[in-house]
């Protein structure tokens, strides 16, 4: 299929640019879809002005459909949350939102980027290890579900040149 046409099937050409204060609840919005304690659009207000605090957004056209958080602390940042639309995953759509970001930080002067996810989760497994992260610890029953399972995180580990 011509790549026009699959832009326009899938609603355009998917762009990562800096989040502003006015995606807070839209942000808020999908990462309540994503994760189980979700975070408030105040929550994502108070990040979106912080200066430690780096915030991209994966824009469809006019729909925001995805988002990568970090918090820098001199040298080093940790990825706080990436995210995408229910209806938009499993089309590789993470990458360049990933990379984007990552290449964002680098730009801030960030040499070592750290993350946790639960183990279990296997597309951002997949995600990271695409994206150069190495496995570098592990934390027995980090992570409470509702149901009271406990399960383990990994700590992940990229240095940028
Ligand atoms: C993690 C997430 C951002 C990935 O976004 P995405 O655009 O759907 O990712 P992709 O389409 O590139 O898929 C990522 C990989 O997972 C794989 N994958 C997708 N669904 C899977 C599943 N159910 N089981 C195993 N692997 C799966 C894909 O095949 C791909 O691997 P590959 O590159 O080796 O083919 C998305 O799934 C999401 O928003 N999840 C909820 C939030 C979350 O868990 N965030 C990460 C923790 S902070």
């Amino acid at each position: 299929m011509m790549t026009w046409f699959s832009d326009w099937w899938r609603g355009g050409v998917p762009v990562v640019e800096q989040a502003g204060a006015r995606d807070a609840a839209r942000l808020a919005q999908l990462h309540g879809a994503s994760f189980h304690r979700g975070w408030g659009e105040g929550e994502f207000e108070a990040m979106l002005t912080e200066r430690n605090t780096l915030v991209d957004r994966l824009r469809l056209g006019r729909k925001v459909i995805g988002f990568a958080v970090s918090r820098m602390a001199a040298d080093e940042a940790e990825i706080l949350s990436v995210a995408i639309d229910t209806s938009q995953r499993g089309r590789g759509l993470s990458r360049n939102l990933l990379m984007t970001h990552l290449g964002r930080l680098a730009g801030r002067g960030v040499r070592t980027i750290f993350l946790e996810v639960e183990e279990n989760n296997q597309p951002a497994r997949r995600l990271y290890e695409w994206a150069g992260f190495g496995v570098v610890g592990r934390r027995e029953r980090y992570y409470q579900q509702s149901g009271g399972e406990q399960l383990n995180a990994l700590l992940m580990r990229r240095d940028l040149s």
